[in-house]
């Protein structure tokens, strides 16, 4: 396959239509629109995207981390639209569907091996709500630790453990304040009323920073000397992004929660929380009423999409080749990270991913003052099509 090439200014005639029309009916907050920016996603296959004027991409984002199996991976299509033909929802707390059942079981094997429990949901940040109330439930303590840079979400219980001002200051005054920040990498001392520590193996929006190799293992210790729950959050960094199944494995430790989402449904919106039995069994058990749940949970489309996106990465073997890539990249630039989690620190990455865009690769900023250019593209980017990406970016940086 060929390379980008692109011929017209950036975004196209029909992407700046299709904007303009967006700006009336959708809150202005949620898309950034300038003569720069937006492109309109049309279709996407691999690393690929094609826009509204028939322009090619490459994606250095894998769309927020989603598509770490390839955009449209075919195998993940095909299982979809299996599904679709029989069965489009079922009554996830209610009279569930079996593929509920069979990736429960998958998550259980691919995290803490055996004896835990899965709770689904359906965004990350709902992942790390669960967390957050099986903690309480279990522990019986409100206090929570999280860490200065953290991003677990913008839904209350996770934005109260978000530390970043600009999401939180608007709503400060309605945020929990169960949550003490800590300098990220510091082991905190004490655990007044806290029941657990909720964090990023690397932190990804913060800026793709990587802790002191202590620092989980330190963290474990502290969590088993004061009896509190360790949680981590890998809707980031979880299935291979960083060249392990889960980024708690570059340090052998193993939490009590853990919060998946992003490239676990391969495309479609769905997530959990997963925890060993002897915390998650502190729910009480069902008597026709959840205490928590959702409409939509383990919702039938999108097990099947994530039983088939993990098939793919055992298949792909993308762990290995997540770990593969990054050392390719790590030989060409500064880059900082894990596997194919990676950032490099360039002062202003907004204004870069703009002209990254006029050449035909689409990347976000990273860190809290746009600071840095992430590199997450799908694991499944060809060596050819990274090798494009990398010479544009040395030629711009
Ligand atoms: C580590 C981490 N946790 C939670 C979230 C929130 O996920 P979502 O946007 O699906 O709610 C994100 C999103 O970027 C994340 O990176």
């Amino acid at each position: 396959m060929s390379l980008p090439l692109l011929r017209t200014r950036i975004p196209g005639p029909r992407s700046r239509a299709l904007a303009r029309q967006l700006r009336r009916f959708e809150s202005r907050n949620v898309t950034f629109v300038s003569d720069r920016w937006p492109i309109f996603w049309q279709r996407a296959r691999g690393a690929n995207v094609w826009d509204a004027d028939g322009n090619r991409y490459l994606d250095l984002t894998a769309g927020f981390g989603v598509a770490s199996v390839g955009h449209t991976n075919p195998r993940v299509a095909a299982a979809i639209r299996n599904k679709t033909g029989t069965l489009l929802h079922a009554m996830g707390d209610v009279h569930p569907n079996e593929l509920k059942l069979q990736l429960a079981r998958e998550l259980v094997k691919l995290t803490f091996r055996t004896n835990a429990r899965v709770l689904f949901t359906n965004t990350g940040a709902e992942a790390v709500e669960a967390a957050l109330k099986t903690a309480a439930i279990h522990t019986g303590k409100p206090g929570v630790i999280a860490f200065r840079g953290a991003y677990h979400g913008l839904t209350y219980g996770a934005l109260a453990a978000t530390s970043r001002e600009f999401f939180r200051a608007p709503f400060a005054e309605q945020l929990g304040k169960f949550v003490t920040h800590m300098p990220f990498g510091r082991v905190p001392t004490t655990a007044r009323n806290c029941g657990a520590v909720l964090v990023e193996p690397i932190q990804g929006r913060g800026g793709i920073i990587v802790p002191p190799d202590d620092f989980l293992p330190k963290l474990r210790r502290f969590c088993d000397e004061h009896g509190i729950l360790l949680i981590l959050d890998e809707v980031y960094t979880g299935f291979c992004r960083t060249g392990r199944w889960f980024a708690c494995q570059h340090w052998g430790v193993v939490s009590d929660l853990i919060c998946v989402g992003k490239a676990l449904g391969g495309g479609l919106p769905i997530s959990a929380c997963i925890g060993k039995a002897s915390v998650m069994d502190s729910w009480p058990e069902s008597q026709g009423e959840a205490i928590h749940t959702s409409t939509f949970l383990g919702n039938p489309l999108a097990c099947a999409a994530a039983l088939a996106s993990i098939a793919e990465m055992k298949r792909l073997k993308l762990d290995r080749r997540a770990r593969e890539l990054g050392v390719h990249i790590q030989k060409r630039l500064p880059v900082r990270g894990k596997g194919l989690m990676l950032g490099l620190e360039v002062g202003d990455a907004t204004a870069l991913c703009e002209r990254l865009l006029q050449r035909g690769i689409i990347a976000i900023p990273e860190g809290e003052r746009g600071e840095v250019l992430g590199l997450t593209p799908p694991l499944t980017i060809t060596r050819r099509e990274l090798d494009f990406c990398l010479d544009v970016i040395a030629e711009l940086v």
